[in-house]
């Protein structure tokens, strides 16, 4: 198990961002540096941290988390859907097959929770029954879980855009993506969803809600990204829920709802300049990422030195990249 030690060392080397020339142009998503040519991506998962779309700080470790989990994940529910990954040539690289992006983001909920605007318990509470053109029953709980779960699709916003409600029907009356694509995105989503909970139960967790998102390869529908990670998803702790829901009580939590909570405590919400971390902070969130990937994958982390950016090269030259 990773210690706090390990943790407060890394944190001045962390890794922030990663200059590889040679390989073109970098681009930035909030947590991705990613390489691009016609067929292949090259996705550098880093230590920043996001959440309300704006980058807090960064977490030791937290980028091989990302990227392994999602190795896995990819592995584990290739069955259901092909998905991009080619190779992972270093605890923070996934070689990837470059897609078209379908621009509309997937997210199954399971339960009604959530804290931000764009989450339906808000709306919920707020009196509405009509959620991203779904209908809910009344008298519903907070952290409830639902007859079966919901697909409430957003738009994939370009750099420093905030992703934007959309119903089923918007998708394809305009245009965004055909019927047909968008049917085999929902039965996909769904079952992907069904066999992660499936996975999660087993490690005493459960999947809350998650977001998933697809690209174009040769014209047929991959899955691109991320997969079941805690920066993509909710997962809350089985032993303690249903007590804890009984009481009113909100769920342990194992995500990222935790670091939000601790900022809506410094009065933070995500406008402006957010609060800097602090050190324990940054230890408690490194480690429940740790803890995430080691209950969900069975296998320990391989807790590693930083800085790791001459390491990233020098895998990327053994794989033939650079
Ligand atoms: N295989 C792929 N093909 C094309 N685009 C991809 C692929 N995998 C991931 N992406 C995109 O690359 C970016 C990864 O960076 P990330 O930090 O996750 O961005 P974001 O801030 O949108 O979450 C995202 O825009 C994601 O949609
Ligand atoms: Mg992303």
């Amino acid at each position: 198990m990773i210690t706090d030690l390990q943790i407060i060392d890394a944190i001045p080397q962390v890794l922030k961002t990663i200059d590889i020339p040679q390989l073109g142009a970098k681009q930035q998503g909030k947590v991705r540096d990613f390489y691009f040519d016609n067929n292949q991506r090259i996705l550098i998962t880093t230590d920043r941290q996001s959440a309300f779309d704006v980058i807090l700080g960064h977490i030791p470790y937290k980028g091989a988390v990302l990227n392994q989990l999602s190795a896995f994940w990819f592995e584990q529910c290739q069955d259901i859907i092909e998905n991009h990954m080619i190779s992972v040539p270093d605890a923070n690289v996934m070689i990837g097959k470059n897609c078209e992006g379908v621009p509309v983001e997937m997210i199954v909920r399971g339960y009604i929770t959530g804290s931000t605007k764009t989450s339906i318990w808000y709306s919920y509470i707020n009196g509405q029954r009509t959620i991203y053109g779904i209908d809910f029953p009344d008298g519903l709980k907070k952290n409830e879980k639902l007859s079966q779960p919901v697909i409430t699709p957003t738009t994939h916003a370009e750099q420093g855009g905030h992703d934007e409600r959309l119903t089923r029907e918007e998708i394809i009356s305009n245009g965004l993506v055909s019927e047909e694509l968008y049917s085999q995105m929902e039965q996909t989503a769904l079952a992907l969803f069904e066999k992660g909970s499936e996975i999660c139960e087993k490690a005493g967790l459960m999947l809350v809600d998650t977001k998933y998102e697809f690209g174009l390869y040769e014209g047929k529908l991959i899955q691109i990204d991320e997969m079941h990670t805690p920066d993509s998803s909710r997962f809350w702790i089985k032993d303690t829920y249903a007590e804890r829901f009984a009481n009113n009580e909100e769920p342990e939590n194992f995500d990222k709802e935790f670091l939000r909570l601790w900022y809506a405590q410094q009065g933070y919400t995500g406008m402006g300049n957010p609060p800097e971390m602090d050190q324990q902070l940054i230890v408690a969130v490194a480690k429940r990422y740790v803890e995430v990937y080691e209950k969900i994958t069975g296998k320990e982390f391989e807790v590693f030195q930083y800085p790791i950016e001459e390491r990233i090269k020098e895998n990327l030259k053994k794989a033939g990249i650079l």
